[in-house]
This record gives C-alpha cells, structure tokens and sequence, in this order.
C-alpha cells in the first residue's frame, strides 16, 4: 500500500513537472518565434546572408525613410543580361547599391535576403533576373551562375574585416564593444579576434581571385577607396560598363544624397584591433589581389590605375 502511494506520488510529480516543463518549452517557442520575426536582423547574424550593407537593422528603429531623387521602379524591358555586383562583405556593397538606385531609380537585386534591406529601401532583395539593375552577391562565381558579366567592388582587406565584425557584433551600423576583441574561445591560444581574420583574409582572398580568374564575362573593377574619394566619376564608370544613361540631374540628385541616411560611427580610434603580424598577412594578401587586378588590367587593356 504505501509503496504503491509512493509511486503514484512520484509519477504524480513527475507528470506535473512534464507538464510544467513542455508548458515551458511552448512559451519559450512561441517568444523566440516572435523574437524572430521582429529582428530585421536575423538574416544577418553569423553569416554573409544579411548582406554586407549597413542599413539593415534600422528597419524596425524610429529612423527616416530614404528620401529617393525618383520613384524606384523595374527595369523595364528587363535586361537579358544579368550583372553581378561581387564583394567581400563589409566592402560598401549596400552604399553602392544605394547610389545606383538613386541615379538611375531602378531597383537593385540580391541573392540573399535580407528582411532588413528589403523594408529599408532594397525591396528588390531576393531577386536575381534582368528586371534589376545589379544583384549583390558575396559569393565566389560558380557554373551555373547566371551572370553574364560582374562589377567587382574591392575594398582593402583590413578595412572589409573590421567593418563586417563590427556588423556581426553590432548589425549594420553599429560598432563591436572592444571585448568582442579579446574574447578566446577555451582552449584556444588566439584571440577569436585573430582566428576571424586569418580565415576571413584567406575568404578575401580567395573570393577576388576567383572572379579575377575563373569569370569569364565582362569584368568592371571599383575600388571601395576611389569610390569614397571620387564618387561621381567612379559611379560614372560603373553606369557606362552597365550602358545605362543618366541624365545629369539625376547625377547630381545622386550626389547631393551620396552619404545615404546611416554611416557606422567611427568608434575606437584611440584602440588598434590589429596587431603587426596581422598587418603583415592583411598586405601580402592584399598586395596579391592589387597584382591579380594588374595582370587582369592588362591581359584586358585596361588603364592600370589601382586603389
Ligand atoms: C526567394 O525567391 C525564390 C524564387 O523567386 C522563392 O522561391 C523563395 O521563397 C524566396 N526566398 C525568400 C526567403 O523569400
Ligand atoms: C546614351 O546617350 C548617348 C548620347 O548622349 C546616346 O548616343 C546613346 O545611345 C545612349 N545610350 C543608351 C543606352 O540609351
């Protein structure tokens, strides 16, 4: 009799504490589900597909609309010809995209989606047909691409790293706390810090010499650096390689709205995330990507101005 109680006791307690127990687990679902949905950022934590862009998390904050200098439509007819727009992530891919919806007013597409971008000005993310001016991509091109030819934006190496850490920590705006540099995983001699850039200095690498050397269509080569410093004739340049004709009030609208509405704030200066080792890694690789776009310039007949 009494161990009988004993086990309806306990399988009493037992059920209960099941109970308690998938009770709990439903509600922590059901609040990571809504969690979920109402971080613009969840496609972008942890890897490239948020895109490289730097608006992606404002879409839920009490931030302006972009103002356009015209209604943003479909290219139309669309293009048979699609164009990749290639970079590293953190390489100023969202900024540039930016300024070619604010010149021409036509939509730009993305293999990636990125539920930030699209409610924030890209509403064209996830599409990757000719009725787009460019599609985004970080990827290094593969055979069944699409594309028939490629604008590749480089920016350096050191600069790309740090701003895509800052966006992993951060979203796309914001800038890592400077811990997120010091962490080390147990076990681990390097700092993640340092880990992350030898593996995403060898990704750099390998994605510009990939499109340097393995793409076979029309290749139109923008330094991050040179577009920063001479927007104007650089963003010329990429809409001659596009044939896209703009009218000179369109390029100044452009220009007159060139910053876009968010920068990343420049955080840190009195700290240096980079030790003399890195420095070293970040300009041989960096140096051998600049002589890959030198020997493409030429084979090209190209000018040779690089960065
Ligand atoms: C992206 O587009 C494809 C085809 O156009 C569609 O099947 C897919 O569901 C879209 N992805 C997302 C995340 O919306
Ligand atoms: C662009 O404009 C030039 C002259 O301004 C014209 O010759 C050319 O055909 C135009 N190109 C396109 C694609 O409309």
């Amino acid at each position: 009799m009494f161990i009988l109680n004993k086990i309806e006791i306990t399988l009493a307690v037992m059920s209960r504490r099941s109970i308690f127990l998938l009770a709990a687990a439903v509600v922590m679902l059901y609040f990571s589900i809504i969690l979920f949905m109402l971080n613009p950022l969840h496609g972008s934590r942890g890897g490239y597909y948020g895109g490289g862009g730097y608006m992606s998390n404002f879409a839920y904050r009490h931030e302006p609309p972009v103002n356009w200098c015209s209604e943003l439509r479909w290219r139309s007819p669309p293009s048979p010809d699609v164009v990749a727009l290639v970079s590293y992530p953190g390489s100023g891919n969202t900024w540039l995209r930016y300024l070619l919806q604010q010149a021409t007013g036509i939509l730009t597409g993305s293999i990636y989606m990125d539920y930030g971008l699209r409610v924030h000005g890209f509403p064209a993310e996830n599409v990757t047909d000719g009725s787009v001016l460019v599609v985004k991509t970080h990827a290094v091109p593969t055979e069944s691409d699409k594309f028939k030819s490629a604008i590749l934006l480089i920016r350096n190496p050191r600069d790309a790293i740090l701003a895509d850490f800052h966006r992993l920590h951060r979203g796309h705006i914001g800038t890592a706390p400077k811990s997120a540099f010091k962490k080390k995983s147990h076990e681990n001699k390097k700092s993640d810090w340092a880990t992350y850039v030898s593996t995403q200095l060898t990704a750099w690498e390998t994605l510009h010499e990939m499109w340097l050397t393995r793409f076979s269509g029309p290749l139109h080569i923008v330094f991050y650096e040179v577009l920063v410093r001479d927007t104007r004739n650089s963003l010329q340049g990429i809409l001659d390689f596009l044939n896209f004709n703009v009218t000179e009030a369109d390029m100044n609208c452009a220009m007159a709205n060139k910053e876009g509405i968010y920068r990343r704030k420049k955080k840190h200066q009195d700290f240096e995330p980079f030790t003399a080792d890195m420095y070293k890694a970040l300009d041989q690789v960096r140096n051998k990507v600049l002589n890959m776009v030198m020997n493409y310039k030429k084979k090209h007949h190209e000018p040779m101005t690089v960065g």
